[in-house]
């Protein structure tokens, strides 16, 4: 097995000739900030029953539930802090031509990190807005005490602007990010399962196109095989040691 310094390096050697990369990140990206994920063995699915939580039936049936789990995880949110892998990207974006930053995370914490254009393909667990007319309320104007009003334009429950089960993803969003999974040379998936769709497709996009795939993930996943190169390890702990290989080599 080839040691890791090479393995790092040969990758690098590949980035240093890329000036147009695609970075597509889940929730492991963040398990580093202590947010949990949602399919590892303590994830949120595995005590937590998807439909239930995230989906707008589950929503209509019982809206209390649903927002005590979203006032929850806002908390630990607001106690968290972006990691080094969150911080690695920020670097990233900065000395590559074209870097294109998407996400299935509704935290916030790339941008609170410093990066800049953050396409979020689920929401933002940080928005609201009505369920029947989309018009939005910002937490600095609806907080945990008013969780069960009602839009005052036409009366629709507000409910968290995320993407639930079912649902289609923001236009906007997923279009541009299909064009850069297309675009790119190099294409990072880090701190994903790539079980939900259509994220878990922009990989394979991208490999259809000729982009070379990195896999960053301490488990194999259903893309793994898909992968040209894999770093079985947190990105917290990898993504420094490939940024700081790579500003070696660019300076
Ligand atoms: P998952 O929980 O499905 O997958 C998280 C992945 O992160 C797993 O493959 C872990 O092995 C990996 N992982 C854990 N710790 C890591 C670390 N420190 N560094 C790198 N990787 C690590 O999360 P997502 O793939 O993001 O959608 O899930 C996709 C969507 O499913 C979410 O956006 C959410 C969920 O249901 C909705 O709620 C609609």
């Amino acid at each position: 097995m080839m040691k890791l310094d090479d393995k790092i390096n040969n990758l690098v050697d590949i980035l240093l000739n890329c000036s147009n990369v695609t970075v597509l990140t889940g929730a492991g990206i963040s398990a580093e900030s202590g947010i949990n994920t949602f399919r590892d063995p303590d994830g949120y699915w595995s005590k937590f029953n998807p439909q239930e939580l995230a989906s707008k039936d589950g929503f209509i049936s019982n809206p209390e539930f649903v927002w005590s789990w979203y006032q929850y995880r806002l908390k630990v949110l607001h106690s968290s802090e972006p990691n080094s892998g969150h911080k690695s990207l920020v670097e990233f974006e900065k000395h590559i031509k074209q870097f294109n930053l998407v996400t299935q995370n509704v935290d916030g914490l790339h941008q609170k990190a410093g990066s800049k254009d953050v396409i979020e393909l689920h929401g933002s667990i940080v928005r609201n807005k009505c369920i029947e007319c989309n018009l939005p309320y910002h937490n600095s104007v609806f907080d945990g005490s008013q969780l069960l009003s009602k839009c005052y334009l036409c009366n629709g429950l507000i409910r968290p602007d995320v993407v639930w089960f079912g649902e289609f993803l923001p236009e906007e969003e997923i279009n541009r990010a299909e064009v850069y999974s297309t675009e790119c040379e190099l294409f990072f998936s880090i701190g994903t399962s790539s079980e939900v769709y259509p994220a878990a497709n922009l990989p394979s996009i991208a490999k259809n196109c000729g982009a070379f795939i990195v896999e960053i993930n301490p488990n194999f996943t259903s893309l793994s095989s898909l992968a040209d190169v894999r770093f079985e390890y947190p990105s917290g702990e990898i993504l420094p040691k490939i940024l700081e290989k790579y500003e070696m080599r660019i300076t």
